[in-house]
């Protein structure tokens, strides 16, 4: 797959940021899009001459740093063809690890599944997976059991909600890339959080759309502003429940203040992950018109590939007939044991939750200690930290990291154009003796950055 010049210098952003040569930024910029897998494996890069005419740079910077991903592994070259992504010794970006010698990956914000409970529900489901057999398995609202429970799980976050209001996902990424091919047009402008979620920006920005990003302040969100930038957009989307990545959890009072002058989306994935507060009541009770999307991934286990669109029937038929383009619906067994476990008795997630919480403290902890000059704000819930280093590092960091042993999402990742260049968002879903260590490691590679080393050197032994 080629890629263009424009297109890399839209993932590129602001990478000019931070001190030392040009070519070296460049270069480091480039190898965290391909750790990061948002430049996959075997893309054809635009030739030296159109990357350097399009980020206004020298065909030399442009040169110099394309040799070194080359000296390092990350780019195959071959005589009249275009450099092709590759990974050095050919392994996969991001593996998960559980020995403390390998890479610790603190770049997923994901909880490993309930075991026990899951695994019970899964003999439940397959008891009733029979029931179905007479049917042709193909239901692409969802099936009615599941559509009933999540319906119910509303009614208990304040909101009646009737099962024809709810369409069965594979995910809440599903979701949201249905809900875009159906309300999204090329050049529609869309109102984001800032930061977001990365593959929310990628759903929106490969629909081609335009991004509105409106900040989140240090008090949370600004009412005023959303209310003004959305009255010129076609579509809002925010995460007002433990957002993703800082972890805030939008007031009762502002949900109430909103007036969004475009359809709004919210993205309710992290709901129920509130640590320090109760779940929060459910937006579209302020906002009845609002369309919500859900998920099992984090109040369950992400490899269900359970979600869910709450919204108004018609647009739910939209959906539904579009996504026969897509998919033709989603597993009836994972539906099956994820019913089961949305209307059995919540007291696996009350112990999930402080597990979370005491996880929260560790990390916390080994990052006092091991990284004190890192603000680190307290999130009411959510699965991570958003930490904001006091200088722009957080690409150099990503890149250099994995020699260190440990892999981590940088700040731009969640924003647009560039933006939060300071800030590192660092997970607590490990184990505490894996978050002490990814810590341990993340240190020495800071320290290796502060010192102005730059990610191309042999992997660090990591004991
Ligand atoms: C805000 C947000 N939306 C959507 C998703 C994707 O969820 P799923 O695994 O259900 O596709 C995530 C996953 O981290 C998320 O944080």
């Amino acid at each position: 797959m080629r890629i263009s010049a424009h297109a890399v210098v839209r993932m590129l952003g602001t990478w000019r940021n931070g001190p030392g040569p040009a070519h070296r930024a460049l270069s480091d910029r480039l190898r965290l899009l391909v750790l990061d897998g948002r430049l996959a494996l075997g893309t054809a890069l635009p030739g030296e001459r159109d990357l350097a005419t399009a980020l206004g740079a020298s065909r030399t910077t442009v040169s110099t740093a394309y040799r070194a991903l080359v000296d390092h592994g990350y780019l195959a070259t071959s005589p009249r063809s275009r450099a092709t992504v590759r990974l050095p010794g050919g392994q996969a970006p991001h593996l998960p690890s559980a020995s403390p010698g390998e890479t610790i990956d603190l770049s997923v914000a994901a909880p490993p599944a309930p075991v026990e409970v899951l695994h019970s529900a899964y003999t439940a489901a397959l008891q009733q997976l029979p029931r179905h057999f007479d049917r042709h398995g193909y239901d692409r609202h969802g099936i009615t059991v599941l559509r009933e429970a999540v319906a119910r799980r509303y009614e208990r976050r304040g909101l009646p909600t009737s099962p024809d209001h709810v369409l069965i996902t594979n995910g809440a990424q599903h979701a949201l890339a249905l809900l875009t091919r159906t309300l999204v047009s090329p050049r529609d402008r869309i109102v984001l959080d800032h930061p977001t979620y990365p593959h929310a920006i990628r759903t929106f920005t490969d629909a081609r759309a335009r991004l509105l990003p409106v900040a989140l302040t240090p008090e949370g969100w600004d009412a005023g502003q959303l209310r003004a930038v959305s009255r010129d957009a076609d579509l809002a989307y925010l995460i007002p429940d433990f957002h993703n990545p800082t972890g805030r959890c939008m007031p009762s009072a502002v949900r109430e203040r909103l007036s969004p002058g475009c359809p709004v989306l919210v993205d309710e994935t992290m709901a129920e992950l509130a640590l320090d507060q109760p779940v929060p009541e459910a937006f579209a009770r302020y906002h009845p018109s609002a369309i919500s999307i859900g998920s099992a991934a984090k109040s369950i286990w992400g490899g269900l590939r359970i979600g869910w669109i709450r919204a108004r029937p018609a647009l739910l038929d939209r959906v539904a007939q579009l996504r026969s383009g897509l998919d033709l619906g989603t597993p009836v067994l994972e539906q099956l044991a994820t019913a089961v476990l949305l209307d059995g008795p919540d007291t696996y997630q009350s112990a999930r939750l402080e597990k979370v919480r005491a996880q929260r403290e560790t990390l916390r902890a080994a990052l006092a200690g091991q990284l004190p000059q890192l603000a680190v704000p307290q999130p009411p819930g959510g699965l991570a930290l958003w930490t904001t280093f006091p200088k722009p590092i957080s690409s150099r960091l990503a890149a250099i990291a994995p020699e260190y042993g440990v892999t981590i999402a940088a700040g731009p990742r969640f924003g647009v154009g560039g933006a939060f260049e300071r800030n590192v968002r660092l997970p607590y879903t490990l184990p505490d003796d894996q978050l002490t260590e990814a810590v341990r490691r993340l240190a020495r590679a800071h320290h290796a950055v502060t010192r102005g080393e730059t990610g191309h050197h042999e992997p660090a032994s990591v004991a």
